[in-house]
């Protein structure tokens, strides 16, 4: 098949992460007789430098032309100052209102030998396999923003059908799955969050084979340590998901692992490992690629329907995983490159083997 992928390296680490994605798919191309081509545009400080503006008039234009995105990451010290009039993020939340995607997807599956590098102990992450779907497009992201001399606002607002349609993309999730809803929200605080509860409740009755819980955002943060395996699909606001996400991450080994998909849209989903530009560590080849590589494997399931692909590039990862020398945030020597050689070399001898 002919596919036309936008590629946006970012800030940081995005670069070194966004090659190793496109590379992968390059190799997928080639063993599997496809034809993808790649136009790689600016987003965030990046695009700050180089034409004053965190998503371009060409980015945008690219976006709303294209079959999938992928995403390395953006942001940075450099633009960091609490007073600058622009900042790298704003790209990134712009683009995901442009294309609409409302529904991030993050997974989380645990492979043995690094979730052994997990703080928690092994009885804890055994059998963990859980998914998030964030709300993407609303909330206090996108809400009125006012700063005077006395203090600041940001408000947060969700209307219904912005609720519904992400609680009902988690049932349709949770149906294909183990058929168990958890919402997360914090109902006894926030007026949005009772909408929230209400709305996922009445959803509900559309889903009887899928059995719906509520849970208090702040318990969750502790269920998720304490009983993570006893989680199935997890719906909830945008930033609560956020947060959630990276804490979750760790029951993985590292945050360098966890991948995501940003869906729902008419158009082109994100595909973006759920970590950040990682400023400590850009330019060292030093960045675990397996996030970004995990998140090309979703956007060959999600974007372009190539479900074997997506498990030929998974299971390569299993094989890294398993056998390889890893990046040193999952107590390994190799560079980001060798990782993402590694991962090539084992979908080349998957495929050649089936
Ligand atoms: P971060 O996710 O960039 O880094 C947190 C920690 O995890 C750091 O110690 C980093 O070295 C490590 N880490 C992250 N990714 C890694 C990888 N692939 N391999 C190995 N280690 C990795 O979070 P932060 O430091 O809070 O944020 C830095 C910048 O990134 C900020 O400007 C923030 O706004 C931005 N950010 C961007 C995105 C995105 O573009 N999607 C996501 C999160 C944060
Ligand atoms: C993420 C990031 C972004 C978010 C930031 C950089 C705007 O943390 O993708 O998780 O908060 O959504
Ligand atoms: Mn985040």
């Amino acid at each position: 098949m002919k596919a036309h992928i936008v590629v946006l390296p970012g800030d940081g680490i995005g670069p070194e992460v966004a090659s190793s994605g496109v590379a992968v798919l390059r190799q997928v191309a080639q063993r599997f007789g496809h034809a993808f081509a790649f136009d790689e545009h600016a987003i965030g400080g990046d695009a700050i430098d180089r034409f004053g503006d965190p998503l371009p008039p060409a980015t945008r234009e690219a976006l709303l032309a294209c079959d999938a995105v992928l995403l390395g990451a953006v942001g940075g010290p450099k633009w960091s100052d609490p007073s600058a009039s622009v900042r790298p993020e704003q790209g990134l939340l712009a683009m995901r209102k442009l294309l609409g995607v409302f529904a991030n997807v993050r997974p989380l599956k645990l492979h043995p030998r690094t979730a052994a590098l997990s703080p928690l102990k092994p009885e804890r992450t055994k059998d963990v396999d859980l998914v998030f779907v964030r709300e993407l497009t609303g909330g206090i992201y996108f809400g009125a923003k006012t700063r005077d001399a006395d203090g600041a606002t940001d408000e947060c607002r969700y209307s219904v059908a912005e609720v519904e349609r992400v609680v009902r993309h988690a049932f349709d999730l949770a149906r294909s799955r183990k058929r168990k809803l958890t919402s997360v929200d914090k109902a006894n605080v926030l007026e949005t969050s009772r909408l929230w509860r209400s709305v996922a409740t009445r959803v509900a009755a559309d889903y009887p084979d899928v059995e719906l819980e509520h849970q208090l955002v702040d318990s969750m943060a502790m269920h998720l340590l304490t009983r993570p395996a006893d989680y199935d699909v997890i719906v909830t606001e945008n930033m609560f998901g956020d947060i959630l996400t990276d804490e979750a991450s760790v029951l993985a080994g590292s945050l360098g692992l966890s991948p995501s998909a940003s869906v729902g849209g008419p158009g082109a989903g994100i595909y973006e490992p759920i970590h950040g530009s990682a400023p400590d560590i850009a330019g060292q080849s030093l960045a675990n690629p397996l996030g970004t590589i995990l998140s090309v494997a979703m956007l060959l399931r999600h974007s372009l329907g190539l479900q074997a692909e997506a498990e030929a590039v998974e299971a390569a990862v299993g094989q890294v995983l398993t056998h390889g020398n890893l990046t040193r945030d999952l107590g390994g020597t190799a560079t980001t490159h060798a990782v993402t050689r590694a991962v090539i070399d084992a979908l080349q001898t998957e495929t050649e083997a089936a």
